[in-house]
């Protein structure tokens, strides 16, 4: 596959479909893309976003190589890789895979970009099962390296091998989840925190913005370099995280019993009393968040960590 011109249809192109159609193109320069998407405004839609999304690339390189299709079979016919984003909605993912699979090369890798919905499930009505893989990004996947890879228990491993191929030829980082689980790993930690978060303002501890400003200068710098385990071990000291777990253990083991308690009492599930006065307070320090900003630093940071 890589070497050869690659033809990627992105079927849903809205958020998600869009940051990846530009992710292909400025990253594999012999790639073509395709779109499919139902949406009305379309072309003036891409028109709009696309570019904010192709900076430092070729802009009418990328442009040149990007192609639009009026019909789900006549994107996918002649796919090598067909990356479905489309509604999070599971009528629609296992309706669409058995279109897919009846109009694309026999050998064209399957990605769904879903946030929670399994291939397990996906595949229900597929004749061949062992096609499909979970491909979930972490927003904005032009900028975010990671890509949780999530194999159905029926998925080959080559298809999960080529999918690894793609992505690392791409210099994108694909991790391989071992079983299917709710909400795969990235955001099952990140709302972790997020809950911790909810439940520390709530309780009236801290305000949203002093949250935030912990976050972005303990952990958020300390977490680009290395992640818990690697922090926590070279935190120990020369035993390492055995030696860590000795000496911090009590004070772990007593902030899990009191977030365990503070979530209970304070009723910190989602739609509860609390979320009204957490949601007032972020958009009163906030308003509307410069996202254009938050990706080009974000860009720097990924940038200096990999040391160019
Ligand atoms: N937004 C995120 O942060 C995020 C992160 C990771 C994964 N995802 C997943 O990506 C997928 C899309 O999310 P999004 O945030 O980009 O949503 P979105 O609403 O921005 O985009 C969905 C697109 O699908 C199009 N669409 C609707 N019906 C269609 C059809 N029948 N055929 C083709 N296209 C159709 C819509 O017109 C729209 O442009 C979801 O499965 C979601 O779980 C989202
Ligand atoms: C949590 O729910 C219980 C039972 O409904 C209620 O008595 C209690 O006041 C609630 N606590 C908070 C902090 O909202």
């Amino acid at each position: 596959m890589v070497g050869k011109q690659n033809k990627i249809a992105i079927v849903g192109a809205g958020t998600i479909g869009l940051s990846f159609a530009a992710l292909h193109l400025t990253k594999d320069p012999a790639c073509a893309v395709t779109i499919f998407d139902t949406r009305p405004d379309l072309g003036e839609y891409v028109q709009q976003n696309l570019p904010g999304y192709l900076t430092d690339a070729d802009h009418e390189s990328c442009m040149k190589r990007l192609w639009f299709a009026s019909k789900l079979g006549e994107a996918v016919k002649d796919a090598a890789i067909v990356q479905e984003q489309g509604p999070e909605k599971l009528d629609f993912k296992t309706a669409i895979w058995p279109q897919i699979e009846q109009y694309a090369p026999e050998d064209a890798l399957l990605w769904s970009s879903t946030s929670g919905i399994p291939a397990s499930q996906q595949s229900r009505d597929m004749k061949d099962r062992s096609r499909l893989v979970v491909v979930h990004p972490y927003n904005p996947p032009h900028i975010m390296p990671l890509l949780e890879v999530v194999p159905s228990p029926e998925t080959s491993q080559a298809v999960v091998d080529q999918t690894l191929e793609y992505w690392r030829t791409l210099e994108r980082t694909p991790v391989v989840l071992k079983k299917e689980c709710t909400g795969f790993v990235a955001n099952r930690l990140a709302f972790a925190l997020f809950r911790e978060a909810c439940s520390l303002v709530a309780q009236g501890v801290v305000n949203v913005k002093d949250l935030d400003e912990i976050v972005q200068s303990s952990m958020g710098p300390r977490w680009t370099v290395a992640g818990p385990f690697k922090s926590y071990h070279a935190g120990g000291g020369e035993g390492g995280l055995t030696s860590f777990m000795e000496k911090i253990g009590g004070t772990v083991q007593g902030c899990w019993e009191a977030s365990d308690e503070d979530v209970r009492s304070g009723n910190i599930s989602v739609g509860e009393q609390w979320q009204a006065e957490v949601c007032r307070q972020t958009d009163e320090a906030y308003g509307v968040v410069d996202t254009a900003d938050r990706d080009t630093k974000t860009r720097k940071v990924l940038d200096a960590v990999r040391g160019t």
